[in-house]
């Protein structure tokens, strides 16, 4: 059964899911492998489109595969499909670009946290309405972190207590992600990075494990695992 979004929601969620995923090994876009025989990107918008105050989802998939995209995601939920770019930022920009008017929140969520829970769209988007312009999900670091030179030399240790983990989705005052793109420069590997850029406070709140991002062979497998034990 294809899932309703909700008129009187205020949050548009943009998917990047154009990637090729090179780290994954050789094989189809990463957002259309399989993860216990459903696609990535199924399970992402699954979730996405779980969340109450989703109005709006709006992917960006390999330009290549837009209509099987559309198909695929027909019976998950009402979504945009649009071609995105040879880099992330280019395929956030595409899919900023197709949001309707009305919705005055902005979340950004990569299509590889394909395990990332309705709550945790929930929780980006309820700071963002309570008034902070940029919000990210984060995690404390567990590892302990060496800066090392070209030749793998320790330089010296990090202090990990200031430091975060990132993950998506990120969330935004609409106005503040919509400018942030159009003075973008360089590419970055995050949205909240192009807000930085910009001198507008960017808000922590508590991530969660399940919104790992699938990069590797060993996530696949990691994410298979999480989902048949009840993810
Ligand atoms: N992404 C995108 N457009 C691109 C590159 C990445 O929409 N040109 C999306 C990916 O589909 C993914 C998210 O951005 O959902 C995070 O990127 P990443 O995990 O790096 O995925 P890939 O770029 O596909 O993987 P790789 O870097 O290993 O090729
Ligand atoms: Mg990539």
């Amino acid at each position: 059964m294809t899932a309703q979004l909700d008129p009187r929601g205020d949050v548009a969620v943009l998917v990047p899911a154009a990637g090729a995923g090179v780290r994954l090994g050789p094989g189809a876009p990463k957002a259309l492998r399989l993860l216990a025989g459903e696609p990535l990107l199924v399970h992402a918008v699954r979730r996405i489109a779980a969340a109450p105050s989703v109005h709006t989802i709006v992917v960006a998939a390999p330009a290549t595969e837009v209509e099987a995209v559309r198909a695929m995601l027909a019976p998950v939920a009402p979504v945009t499909v649009v071609p995105g770019g040879a880099e992330r930022q280019a395929s956030v920009a595409a899919a900023l670009a197709a949001v309707p008017a009305g919705p005055e929140i902005v979340l950004v969520h990569d299509a590889a946290r394909a395990l990332t829970p309705p709550h945790l769209v929930e929780s980006v988007a309820a700071a963002v309405r309570d008034g902070h312009d940029a919000v990210i999900p984060v995690l404390p670091v567990v590892d302990t972190i060496k800066e090392v030179d070209a030749t793998e030399r320790v330089l010296g240790t990090v202090d990990r207590s200031a430091l975060r983990s990132v993950q998506t989705p990120q969330g935004f005052r609409r106005s503040v992600l919509v400018a942030a793109h159009r003075s973008a420069g360089d590419a970055l590997t995050d949205d909240a990075g192009l807000v930085e850029k910009q001198g507008i406070a960017v808000t922590c709140v508590p991530g969660s494990e399940l919104a790992l991002k699938i990069t590797r062979p060993f996530d696949l497998a990691l994410a298979e695992h999480l989902l048949t034990t009840g993810a």
